[in-house]
């Protein structure tokens, strides 16, 4: 048993959808979540930069925190930092992506031929997805779109309403995204809209999105490695910002369904 937190990290508030997740399928854990909107949005930055800004929320969450493992809730980090963290933090905290569940479960439904992929632009400029995909499933179509607007809007908290509506539409209706059978939300955001994506298609194309995939692979290797906290007692949880937004505030009250004081931690 080890009742040390799970530290959560995201750019914004697209964590919060893999977090609440946690929370419902682990709840004797306690979650440190650090939401970097200070540099928010992470897609449109380099590699570089995104490791040095997931390093530094590492440290704080692993030296001051004191936390058993780290969660990368965002797929952009994912792709751009995630062997990077590993590597750094190898022998001291496992680190969790959010990219290698979603493909485990794209790769054992086998009635799909060609998917799509949204997601930032960095997202889609690293190839993780079809990279990792084409590697475990050979023969695999698919058809990759950037939508650099969703996770802004969704941050700023426009979802299900008429201006994200338009959105969506506008990017699920580009030529690269027709006959897809299956779509990936690769940016932790689009959760947020995943109604609306489904609504879009009628039902008739499988959404994969990083939540409860995600916390049931976190529930198995915490399982297996003797890190579950076994005890009883709800843990109260953290929230972090390194900036102070009131739609953030707003989303991890809508989330956690109770009043948050959010944190806030400049990052060095
Ligand atoms: N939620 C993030 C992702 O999954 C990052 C979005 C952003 O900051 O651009 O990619």
């Amino acid at each position: 048993m080890d009742n040390r937190p799970i530290g959560v990290l995201d750019s914004g508030i697209g964590g919060l959808t893999v977090a609440s997740a946690i929370a419902r399928i682990l709840p004797n854990e306690q979650l440190i979540y650090f939401g970097d909107t200070a540099h928010l949005p992470y897609g449109d930055k380099s590699k570089e930069l995104i490791r040095e800004y997931t390093l530094s929320i590492t440290d704080f969450l692993l030296n001051e925190k004191n936390c058993k493992c780290i969660v990368i809730a965002c797929n952009t980090a994912s792709a751009a930092a995630y062997e990077f963290l590993r590597d750094a933090f190898k022998g001291k905290v496992p680190v969790f992506n959010v990219i290698d569940p979603i493909i485990e479960a794209v790769v054992e439904n086998n009635s799909l031929k060609k998917i799509g992929i949204i997601a930032t632009k960095t997202t889609i400029e690293s190839g993780v997805y079809q990279e990792k995909l084409s590697r475990r499933k050979p023969g695999l179509h698919f058809s990759a779109l950037a939508t650099p607007l969703l996770a802004p809007m969704i941050e700023e908290g426009f979802c299900n309403d008429s201006i994200s509506k338009a959105v969506v539409h506008n990017y699920l209706e580009q030529e690269e995204l027709h006959g897809i059978d299956a779509l990936i939300l690769g940016c932790t955001h689009y959760v947020n809209i995943r109604r609306e994506i489904d609504e879009f298609y009628n039902g008739q194309v499988i959404l994969f999105d990083s939540t409860d995939i995600v916390a049931i692979k976190l529930k198995n290797i915490l399982g297996k490695e003797a890190l579950l906290n076994e005890g009883t007692d709800r843990a109260e949880h953290h929230f972090f910002v390194s900036d102070y937004t009131s739609s953030f505030q707003k989303t991890t009250e809508l989330f956690f369904g109770r009043e948050i004081k959010l944190e806030k931690k400049k990052l060095e």
